[in-house]
């Protein structure tokens, strides 16, 4: 194991419960079944059921993944799958658990490795096994070679998410190259109907959900950008074409790696449908010395047969209970201020103070300082890298604004960006070596700015010692830590030219031990991972994350299809969504306060608008706003999300239910985005509720036809509806229902 593995997994068994972040802290780890005879090994969770098996050869294949079996049921042991001709070698039509680059494989290969000779195959085959209670290990080795992989099976009993991982090792005496490395493989057998969805944008328009059939051929989703980009982000889902909100099935995988990483999915010649997550190859090749090895990121998959909103209401549960800082019970989120919209760089103590003293007055509990307070940073040109208190804003540092902000009951936050650096910065007049680059040759600017080498040690510990020092001489309770640039030019000019892709693994290894140790020294810090909007939002940053943002889009009603996309990845207990000022800086369109409310108040919610310019009215719905917030938060960050009606492909309307876990408060928000053709008000079905509590109506903003009855049981909401009265362009409406008594 390399000293980056070494301590990847140290760091993950200290602070997160378990050998690579896979074992749980708490909670029960599934049933594991293991057929010492046919060599069948079973996991149950949840409603899932999981199986594989070894062939005769010792070959690892997929037996099942779907909806849970009979405890009785036996899975006939593994068999290759025969092709239709000498063309298909059954490697290849076979559902490989983790298949290794060679003895006639011509799909996607889960590890693909090179040798001293110019040997390239690799013909992984079982060797051994262990069930370690909470997880299974299964042992396999190349044919010949002393290659050695470790798959771990890690199942959720509450909801049969499988934390699946791979470690190569290196013991054949010699150096072996990892070209290419899957976390795992996933199979389903042969359907003419597979949908698959994913999720997909750029800067202010990320999470948009695509769906396409999956046909015969390979579709590559993947990241180059050395971040997890907004471009695609690595959750899938495969349904069947009739699989619908509220049924059907789906099977679900995110991978949880924040640098470059690849998800193939693929339809071989005979039908079969295979999935492979993990490092992305492009550019990829890590070299293990002899006692060397190598570990993958962790894809966390799912099934549910209850259409995508119950497959992301387990996933949600997931991220809850075995993902989150603080799981199994996450904290709840804040109410936040936060003054980047509302003055951009000009930020001065005066300012930031009478932000804070309005702030607090509307009830908001956090006060957060974005990008602008340190070194010459004026604009996005200058000063990026140098993390001290500019003496020109804060004339006594930021001591005074602290101290107020607390005073008025608030905690204090600060923006910082520290992976990157402007060239016109102390730091990199100091340091030009620091940053990512090849010697010689150009190094691309983006948003003026550079890459800082987090592999490098001397970097590291610079930005620990810096960020330490500031989180400790302030009293500082969150940090957003922003990362604005795709990479370019990924050199490592201090490794081995052999070793210099390493990079691409020991910079994210890097960048989870510097946030794990900050939280270490700091225990009671959060932090939101930000990447210019939702470029770093994934299940590896989200264990060392409260909460992340999902865009720089404020706008309320492209922010509802936002949330409505990542919301079928991610957990809302997670997302951060802020109230600003209309007309939006992003599109220009205007809409009411209680409109950009009640869109921000289905997560994490902020206040990002310039306080200065709100009247009176302005203060007092606010105030009554975060009011009610405070009330139902708990239901809409921790309870299961109903997605009644979807905002997009152009949706007129769209609903979301919360209901909490013990079904005693649903939350209730309605939008209508468009009045075009005056269509019919909408009766909203409810879902999720106790059929036999019966469930007191309360309006949070907008009205109910009239009429409409003030209790009623779960029954009646979930059958007969409610409805809501909206009217015009850009309405909303939410309501609360609380459990009043039984039928
Ligand atoms: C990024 C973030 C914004 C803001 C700016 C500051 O764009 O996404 O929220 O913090 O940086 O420069």
């Amino acid at each position: 194991m390399t000293a980056t593995n070494e301590t990847r997994r140290k760091v993950f068994l200290g602070l997160l419960g378990g050998a690579a972040g896979l074992a749980f802290g708490g909670g029960a780890a599934a049933r594991v079944a293991v057929d010492e005879a046919s060599k069948v090994f079973r996991l149950d969770g949840g409603a899932a059921t999981y199986a594989f098996g070894v062939n005769a050869g010792g070959q690892v294949q997929t037996l099942y993944w779907g909806a849970a079996l009979a405890a009785s049921d036996q899975l006939p042991a593994a068999v290759l799958t025969e092709g239709n001709s000498s063309n298909e070698m059954p490697v290849s039509v076979s559902p490989y658990e983790f298949a290794g680059f060679g003895g006639g494989l011509t799909t996607e290969p889960a590890l693909k490795v090179r040798f001293p000779d110019g040997v390239r195959d690799l013909d992984l085959r079982y060797v051994g096994h262990q069930d370690k209670g909470d997880r299974l290990i299964l042992q396999l080795k190349d044919v010949q070679r002393a290659v050695h992989v470790a798959l771990t099976y890690a199942m959720d009993e509450a909801t049969g998410i499988l934390a699946r991982s791979a470690v190569v090792e290196n013991r054949t005496g010699s150096w072996i190259q990892v070209d290419q490395m899957a976390a795992a493989c996933l199979n389903l057998p042969y359907s003419d109907d597979y949908q698959l969805s994913f999720l997909s944008g750029r800067w202010a328009g990320e999470f948009t959900l695509q769906t396409r059939a999956i046909t015969p051929g390979a579709f590559v989703l993947e990241s180059r950008k050395g971040v997890t980009s907004h471009q695609v982000n690595p959750w899938i889902a495969i349904s069947r074409a009739a699989t619908g909100e509220e049924a059907g099935p789906v099977w679900f995988g995110a991978l949880g790696w924040s640098g470059n990483w690849r998800i193939s999915v693929e339809m071989d010649a005979m039908g079969g449908v295979h999935a492979s997550a993990g490092y992305n190859p492009f550019d990829f090749n890590y070299r293990l010395k002899h006692g060397e090895s190598l570990a993958s990121p962790v894809l966390h998959a799912g099934f549910s047969n209850e259409g995508f909103g119950g497959a992301s209401r387990i996933f949600h549960r997931y991220q809850r209970e075995k993902i989150l800082p603080h799981a199994p019970a996450p904290r709840l989120r804040p109410v936040l201020y936060n003054s980047w919209e509302a003055t951009f760089f000009d930020v001065t103590e005066a300012g930031q103070l009478a932000l804070a003293e309005k702030a607090a007055g509307i009830g908001v509990e956090r006060f957060v300082v974005d990008d602008g307070w340190f070194g010459a940073r004026n604009s996005d040109k200058q000063g990026l890298g140098d993390w001290v208190v500019s003496r020109k804003k804060f004339p006594n540092g930021l001591g005074p604004l602290v101290k107020r902000v607390n005073e008025l009951g608030m905690q204090f936050g600060l923006w910082v960006e520290p992976e990157m650096v402007n060239p016109d910065s102390d730091l990199y007049r100091a340091h030009p070596d620091w940053v990512i680059n090849f010697p010689g040759r150009q190094r691309s600017q983006a948003r003026n700015q550079l890459v800082l080498n987090l592999a490098r040690k001397d970097v590291c510990e610079h930005l620990l010692k810096v960020l330490d020092g500031l989180v400790a001489s302030h009293n500082i309770a969150y940090l957003k830590w922003d990362h604005n640039r795709a990479w370019s030019e990924p050199g490592w000019p201090e490794a081995a030219p052999d070793e210099q892709q390493r990079l691409y693994v020991v910079y994210v290894d890097k960048l989870y031990q510097l946030l794990a140790e900050l939280r270490r020294r700091h225990p009671k810090l959060e932090i939101e991972s930000c990447a210019s909007g939702g470029g770093r939002v994934d299940l590896g940053i989200m264990r060392l994350t409260e909460q992340v943002w999902t865009s720089d889009n404020t706008d309320p009603y492209d922010r509802l299809v936002i949330q409505d996309g990542y919301s079928h990845a991610y957990a809302p207990a997670a997302m951060m969504a802020w109230v600003t000022d209309s007309p939006n800086f992003v599109n220009k369109r205007e809409t009411s306060l209680e409109y950009r409310f009640l869109s921000a108040m289905q997560g994490g919610l902020g206040i990002g608008a310039n306080l200065n310019h709100w009247k009176d009215e302005d203060f007092s719905k606010a105030r009554r706003l975060i009011g009610e917030y405070k009330l139902i938060r708990a239901t809409v960050q921790l309870g299961n999300l109903y997605r009644l009606v979807s905002p997009r492909n152009g949706s007129p309307r769209s609903a979301t239910l919360s209901v909490s876990q013990d079904r005693k408060q649903a939350v209730l928000f309605a939008f209508l985005h468009s009045s075009m053709m005056r269509s019919a008000q909408q009766t909203i079905q409810l879902r999720g509720l106790d059929a036999d509590t019966v469930y007191a109506l309360r309006a949070i903003a907008g009205a109910a036809a009239p009429g409409t009855v003030a209790r009623a049981s779960g029954a009646y909401w979930m059958g007969h509806g409610l409805k809501v009265i909206l009217e015009g362009d850009f309405q909303a409406a939410a309501f609360v229902l609380q459990a009043a008594a039984h039928t």
